[in-house]
């Protein structure tokens, strides 16, 4: 087993709500951005087949852009990965329920999935949080859809959960869910969003603004970057896991000190002292935002049914939506393998030959939470982050599927009668599971561990070359098509 070292950090684009609108945002993608996310509502719309699977009221059934990127008359001018959101081509997006190219370049991550590209590894899942319909197993979609499950086909559930919050804790990774985590906004400039989306405060005072399957994840994973969309709205909040403990209603922590203290006895006393850093682009972006058009119409905050927004005007290409904050401030230098492993030295002068006492602790990083608009003028759909690259990553090729997501995914799918059972906190915290499931999991990582590198390539490599054309643009009726990307997915995990 070889592993390769990589170190660095590349540009990635991070866009909010697409709703169909990818010239515009490819329009504004600087040369040097290597990776483009889209946080949902893509609409990968091929035909007038797929305008009768979205959920979207009547004047908003556009074809939009993805047509000419799906016949190839044009051609993402950056690799591109994006999740679905509540207002998708939802025929397509089944076609390739765990991941695949809906076009050259451009690869939809799955109803659930877990990739890695170029060294950084993005865990994601798409879809809305809907109580009732959260506590369903996910099944086959059928088309056409009718009136419910064109609504409901977009709902995620509680084995979709499992599929994420069976991965071990990854404080390096990037998340990416449409929806917001449950009352994220506690953690960042709560007034300022209020300020921008008044009708926000009654779901806030309700404790129903975000989705508490996106918290509990979000306090499982402690990833290093979160993105969503949804709220059409840009906010950003850090959730600190090392600094003193302030409030805690999803029971992770607050950020309170100012300066980074080392205390070796004292976990809570650590604080990674990044928080003048944010606080700075927080305030920037109240900032950048004062001149940003207003809020237009009333919504209903969580609900299916929020307001596209979709302005009747002609999207202008405008450079100043664009965000483009390259953040080299945290970037990390051949950092170790290790690299949260942090040695707090407390040894006496040596030369004196005092006792020498050294004792390890592990600063995890915060998350930074960062959502985004969608596409229109004067809008703050798009954002350039410098991503930092984790520091080992298997293979050669810069695109692959993540072994201990399949791991997962099979045990998963395995004890589907035993997670049926699952009452909503068992699920939510899933403690009797990974009892009964973790071996299982342990075991099939430790067997992809085992593989030498061509068997490793031939199961996880993503084939850049992909993508299958299944649909005609000329169809007119909703249809459901076997795609072989997903047939090979089936057939290689044995799902
Ligand atoms: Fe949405």
């Amino acid at each position: 087993m070889s592993k390769k070292t990589i170190s660095g950090s590349m540009q990635v684009a991070i866009e909010g709500c697409c709703h169909g609108m990818l010239n515009n945002i490819y329009r504004n993608i600087p040369k040097s951005v290597e990776l483009l996310i889209i946080c949902g509502d893509f609409q990968a719309i091929r035909n007038q087949g797929d305008l009768k699977c979205i959920a979207v009221p009547e004047k908003y059934l556009k074809m939009g852009d993805f047509a000419d990127y799906y016949t190839g008359r044009k051609k993402a001018p950056v690799f591109t990965i994006f999740i679905g959101g509540n207002h998708e081509a939802s025929n397509y997006l089944e076609e390739l329920k765990y991941g695949g190219f809906v076009a050259p370049n451009i690869y939809y991550l799955g109803e659930t999935g877990v990739l890695w590209y170029k060294g950084i590894r993005i865990v994601g899942w798409s879809g809305i949080y809907n109580k009732e319909n959260f506590m369903k197993m996910r099944e086959n979609a059928h088309v056409p859809f009718n009136r419910s499950t064109i609504r409901s086909v977009y709902h995620y559930r509680k084995d979709d959960y499992l599929k994420l919050r069976l991965l071990k804790q990854c404080n390096s990774s990037v998340v990416l869910s449409h929806d917001w985590p449950h009352e994220i906004h506690e953690y960042g400039n709560r007034d300022y969003l209020l300020k921008k989306k008044p009708f926000f405060k009654s779901d806030m005072e309700k404790g129903e603004l975000g989705s508490p399957a996106n918290s509990a994840l979000l306090r499982h994973l402690k990833p290093r970057h979160w993105f969503s969309a949804h709220l059409h709205v840009r906010f950003l909040a850090k959730v600190a896991w090392n600094s003193p403990k302030r409030q805690s209603v999803d029971g992770s922590e607050a950020i309170t000190s100012k300066k980074l203290k080392l205390d070796a006895n004292n976990d809570d006393e650590l604080d990674l002292g990044l928080d003048d850093c944010i606080d700075e682009r927080i305030q920037n972006s109240v900032n950048n935002e004062k001149d940003s058009e207003g809020m237009t119409s009333n919504h209903e905050c969580n609900a299916d049914e929020i307001d596209l927004e979709l302005s009747d005007s002609e999207i202008t290409s405008s450079k100043d939506a664009v965000n483009c904050k390259v953040n080299n401030s945290e970037k990390k230098e051949d950092t170790a393998e290790n690299e949260n492993e942090i040695q707090l030295d407390l040894s006496e002068d040596e030369s004196e030959g005092k006792e020498i006492r050294t004792e390890t602790t592990t600063i995890l990083n915060p998350t930074e939470f960062l959502a985004l608009d969608k596409c229109l003028p004067r809008r703050r759909f798009l954002e350039i982050l410098q991503i930092e690259k984790t520091v080992s990553s298997r293979g050669t090729h810069p695109f692959y599927l993540d072994p201990e997501y399949i791991a997962v995914l099979k045990v998963v799918n395995k004890h589907k009668d035993l997670i049926e059972r699952l009452n909503y906190e068992q699920v939510l915290e899933p403690t009797e599971l990974i009892h009964e499931v973790q071996q299982e999991i342990d075991e099939h990582v430790a067997e992809y561990r085992q593989l030498n590198d061509e068997d490793y390539d031939r199961l996880f490599k993503i084939d850049f070359n992909g993508f299958s054309k299944t649909a005609n643009i000329h169809d007119r009726g909703a249809q459901l098509y076997k795609n072989s990307q997903t047939t090979t997915f089936v057939e290689k995990f044995g799902l």
